[in-house]
């Protein structure tokens, strides 16, 4: 398993640097993603299943059972222009498909800037993804820029319910890395951490950047970000609970030891 991690580690790594660099940084913050408690309540699913796998009604269920509704053109574009970048088509308001494009690249968006729109589709039984609305704060996840804090599965140190999907993302200060610490786990244990899992994505998403997914009793190891952006996705399935984890996460100052421009121009 930690043979895994480490090879996918190894294997986005490259990718990742290369795509950052390709981004700039604007008011101190790298941006290589989305930015998404900017992006006016705007954010992206795929299914527990994985990628363009929902119809149009699992897609409205998927961001109903959030508190949210399906994202409006209109929102997905406000939500664009302040940097909302996503490069999977998914379900918006009315069966319409289509995805967030701020920069131009050869795979994703046909070179196009905008929303590339699929239009209103008339087979609502092909999946794709979904844009979801929820101006409101979840109950789970968020996005967090304090320099240090402590972050816990729904309900801990209760068990975590069933059918969960968390996201935290993490954004400190642009020359600060993220190191994460675990200071409790207990999920689900399978052996691929199929049901219940905790993932890190060394990006500000969760498509690029993946580092490990977990499960079990274990503590996994302390991990520190390459960049100042890192995603926590979390998940659980139907079935089966636990004790759920807590984490600790603290800004490392990058500015001394890790003066690679390279990576960062
Ligand atoms: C609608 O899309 C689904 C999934 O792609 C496909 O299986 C089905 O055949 C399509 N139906 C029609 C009428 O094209
Ligand atoms: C990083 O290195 C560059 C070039 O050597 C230098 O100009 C810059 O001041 C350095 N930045 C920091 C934060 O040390």
């Amino acid at each position: 398993m930690i043979a895994m991690h480490i090879l996918f580690v190894t294997l986005t790594l490259g990718f990742v640097l290369k795509e950052t660099r390709a981004w700039g940084y604007k008011n101190g913050v790298l941006h290589n993603s989305i930015w998404l408690e900017q992006a006016a309540g705007v954010y992206h699913r795929e299914s527990r299943k994985g990628r363009y796998q929902l119809t149009y009604k699992e897609a409205i269920a998927v961001c109903k059972f959030e508190g949210g509704t399906l994202a409006t053109y209109d929102q997905l574009e406000a939500a664009r222009k302040i940097g909302f970048h996503v490069c999977s088509a998914g379900w918006f308001h009315k069966g319409r498909v289509g995805y967030p494009i701020v920069k131009p690249g050869v795979n994703c968006g046909f070179g196009k800037v905008g929303i590339v729109d699929y239009g209103y589709r008339l087979n609502k039984s092909e999946r794709w993804d979904v844009y979801c609305y929820n101006p409101n704060s979840k109950e789970c996840g968020g996005v967090h820029t304090d320099p240090i804090k402590v972050l816990q599965s729904p309900g801990f140190p209760e068990e975590y319910p069933d059918d969960q999907i968390c996201y935290w993302h993490i954004r400190l200060l642009y020359g600060q890395r993220i190191r994460l610490h675990f200071l409790e786990f207990d999920v689900e244990d399978d052996t691929d951490c199929l049901s219940d899992y905790l993932e890190i994505y060394d990006s500000y998403d969760d498509i690029m950047g993946f580092a490990g997914r977990y499960c079990g009793y274990e503590l996994p190891d302390d991990f520190l970000s390459t960049g100042n952006v890192m995603t926590l996705k979390f998940r659980s399935d139907s079935s089966v609970s636990a004790g759920g984890f807590q984490l600790q996460y603290i800004a490392v100052d990058d500015s001394v030891h890790n003066n690679d421009t390279d990576i960062y121009v």
